[in-house]
């Protein structure tokens, strides 16, 4: 095990940042935390409550509302609100469709991240912590020794997209990561963005081992 390590994962949405994530915190027995989990659990109750998507201010009202528990284990990660399991219905495209406007609030970025932090120090005391998201090396941990911005072509990205979700054509998954990237990384709170000391790895073609392994000789390289 290597100890008190982060290894920061970023990149656009289906550049393979969760399954390599997973990959790598097994191969290395470190925590794993998703963060675009914790945007899409704080969406998907506001989209039970009926809040205004529409309106920052009720966004912002809304961010520190309901608790949110993360599950570290990268075998068993979730997200708990409330109390409730919620890792299927943050998954739902209506979910995806509105994470994007609920992300960009400033109110909710600052206690997410808050969150995020708390969560990387716990588990520095286990031995570290891969974090996946958009902002991980640039504003959550800029401390961490790795960090990747994994990108893939918009093909390859729409491809794997589709193959994940039910009742979708890789022409629609194009159209619609075009859109959250552009949402992403145009916004004014933290962008998705890669940090000026990250390392770009281009999944498009390459395997899931494949991509684990260049991480893990990252680690090795620089951790
Ligand atoms: O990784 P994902 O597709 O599940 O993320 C969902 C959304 O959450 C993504 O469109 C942008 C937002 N997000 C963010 O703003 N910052 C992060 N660190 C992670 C995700």
């Amino acid at each position: 095990m290597v100890s008190g390590l982060i290894v920061a994962m970023d990149g656009p949405s289906g550049s393979g940042k969760s399954s390599a994530s997973r990959g790598v915190a097994r191969a290395l027995g470190l925590r794993y935390l998703d963060t675009g989990a914790m945007y899409r659990a704080l969406t998907w109750w506001m989209l039970q409550l009926e809040v205004d998507l529409g309106d920052p201010a009720a966004i912002a009202a809304g961010a520190g509302e309901p608790m949110l528990e993360m599950n570290t284990d990268p075998d068993f990660p979730g997200v708990t609100l409330d109390g409730t399991r919620v890792d299927g219905p943050i998954r739902y495209p209506e979910v995806t469709r509105a994470v994007s406007a609920v992300s960009a609030v400033p109110e909710v970025r600052s206690r997410l991240v808050a969150l995020q932090r708390e969560l990387i120090e716990a588990a520095l005391k286990e031995g570290g912590i891969v974090v996946e998201g958009r902002d991980i090396g640039t504003v959550v941990a800029p401390q961490a020794p790795v960090k990747v911005y994994l990108t893939a072509s918009e093909e390859a990205r729409a491809t794997r997209r589709s193959a994940e979700l039910a009742g979708t054509t890789v022409a629609a998954q194009r159209v619609e990561l075009a859109r959250r990237d552009t949402l992403d990384s145009t916004r004014k709170a933290d962008p998705l963005a890669m940090a000026a000391d990250a390392v770009e790895l281009d999944t498009t073609a390459l395997t899931l081992d494949e991509v684990v392994a260049e991480v893990l000789r990252l680690v090795k390289e620089r951790a």
